[in-house]
């Protein structure tokens, strides 16, 4: 599907962000685990958590719908060996953390995915995985891989990563191995992983960078997800740069551990407030009011990377528009995620008119551009890429193509038709 973008007249009104990612993964994951039945409420219905989905019920797990929202997950046969290959779509997260189930389960199982899934790294999962005794068959580290199951081991595992997915590997597989699982990492990554499992009763001690698990047997547990705080992205740059805008996000994830973004933008001078703070499901959430907004430049590097990683193409474009050199460092693994997301940015807004620089580890982005457009958009097999030039069309001078924009259904299939609430 290929769209056609306008500079757009300001955006405002309300909006609820739908169901977060990455919290929708592990609820259908970790519920498989249970030997119970789940209520998960506000699941995302994007492509990557479907490709979660059909992979537990694959292993036994049986789901029923109570309506649109509402999911019942019955584990109480779970897990079993698949008749089939497991097919994890273009999800990284997917294939991690399941990888972290199945090494250590009694049966066989072989993994595979899409073009890009294909293409990037499994190493960071591997290598632990092997040192907690699990069998692996692979190419280069790379899907498809054949996993054998095999009792595992507790290791100590120092990651050179601050990686969720990494993390999430090794405490799944240690929640079924002998003896403790540590896991430590230079960075705290997104613990949406360990908020959970304590939450289904998993033996967890957990101290900054830290993470100790034992074998555990979890118990059923009603999740309700948060909105996604990667997804209400894309709506706060855009409220911030389409001039004289104001819009409020509903129901969005505020964890510590992801609003890396939040305390950027308001470096950058950003008019963000947060209402109503709560908590729902052990994660805090807000409603998230942003306003038109003079941006400046800001430089973004260590312990924060983490903690806004799936937000810098979409933090890139707002810095297109803020006074001054933006520096973004320390964000090398961006090119592991669906696509090379250094490279596709870079070669994406300055076709848009941009002044940005890419470097090993991130961009050096000049401002204030005004966005000429007039051009088509290539979106790399990549959701991100393709909601951030999305974004960029809004405010440049000429409309622009931006071919393959299905890909947006891969995290966020109501992207659209939210936009046309606030648009008018
Ligand atoms: C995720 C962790 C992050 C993030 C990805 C989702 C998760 O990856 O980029 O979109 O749900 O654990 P890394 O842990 O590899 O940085």
């Amino acid at each position: 599907m290929d769209i056609k973008v306008e500079k757009s007249k300001p955006l405002k009104g309300i909006i609820e962000i739908p169901s977060d990612k990455s919290i929708t993964h592990r609820a259908f994951m970790f519920s498989a685990l249970t030997k119970g039945k789940c209520k998960i409420t506000n699941f995302s219905k994007g492509a990557d958590c479907m490709s979660t989905l059909k992979i537990i019920e694959n292993l036994g797990c049986s789901t029923k719908y109570l309506n649109e929202k509402e999911l019942i997950i019955n584990a109480e046969n779970a897990l079993i060996a698949p008749n089939k290959k497991l097919d994890c779509g273009n999800s990284g997260t997917t294939t991690r953390l399941i990888m972290g189930i199945l090494a250590g389960q009694n049966f066989n199982t072989e993994l595979f995915g899409d073009e890009s899934l294909s293409k990037r790294p499994m190493k960071r999962v591997i290598t632990p995985l092997e040192l907690m005794g699990a069998e692996l068959i692979h190419n280069d580290y790379k899907l498809p891989i054949k996993i054998t199951g095999k009792p595992l081991k507790g290791i100590n595992y120092i990651s050179p990563l601050a990686s969720a997915q990494v993390k999430s590997c090794v405490l799944l597989a240690g929640l079924n191995a002998d003896g403790a699982t540590s896991f430590t990492e230079p960075y705290k990554s997104r613990n949406h992983t360990e908020l959970m499992l304590e939450a289904m009763g998993a033996d967890l001690t957990i101290s900054d960078n830290k993470v100790i698990i034992k074998k555990s047997q979890l118990h059923p547990l009603e999740t309700i997800v948060c909105g996604d705080i990667s997804s209400a992205a894309f709506f706060m740059i855009a409220g911030l740069i389409v001039p004289d805008s104001e819009i409020t996000l509903t129901n969005v994830g505020i964890n510590e551990t992801r609003s890396g973004i939040i305390d950027v933008l308001k470096s950058m001078n950003a008019d963000i407030e947060l209402l109503n703070e709560r908590t729902i499901s052990n994660e805090k959430i807000a409603d998230i009011k942003v306003r038109y907004s003079k941006l400046k430049s800001t430089q973004i590097e260590g312990a924060i990377i983490p903690r806004l990683i799936d937000e810098l193409p979409i933090i890139a474009v707002a810095a297109t528009q803020a006074e001054g050199t933006t520096i973004i460092k320390d964000a090398q693994d961006l090119r592991n995620k669906e696509a090379d997301r250094i490279t596709a940015i870079t070669t994406e807004l300055n076709k848009l008119g941009a002044n940005i620089q890419e470097t090993s580890d991130g961009w050096i982005i000049n401002g204030r551009s005004e966005l000429t457009g007039d051009c088509e958009i290539e979106c790399y097999h990549d959701h991100r890429i393709a909601m951030s030039a999305y974004i960029a069309g809004l405010i440049c001078k000429k409309p622009i193509k931006i071919n393959e924009f299905q890909w947006v259904n891969i995290s966020f299939p109501e992207f659209l038709s939210l936009f046309n609430k606030i648009t008018y």
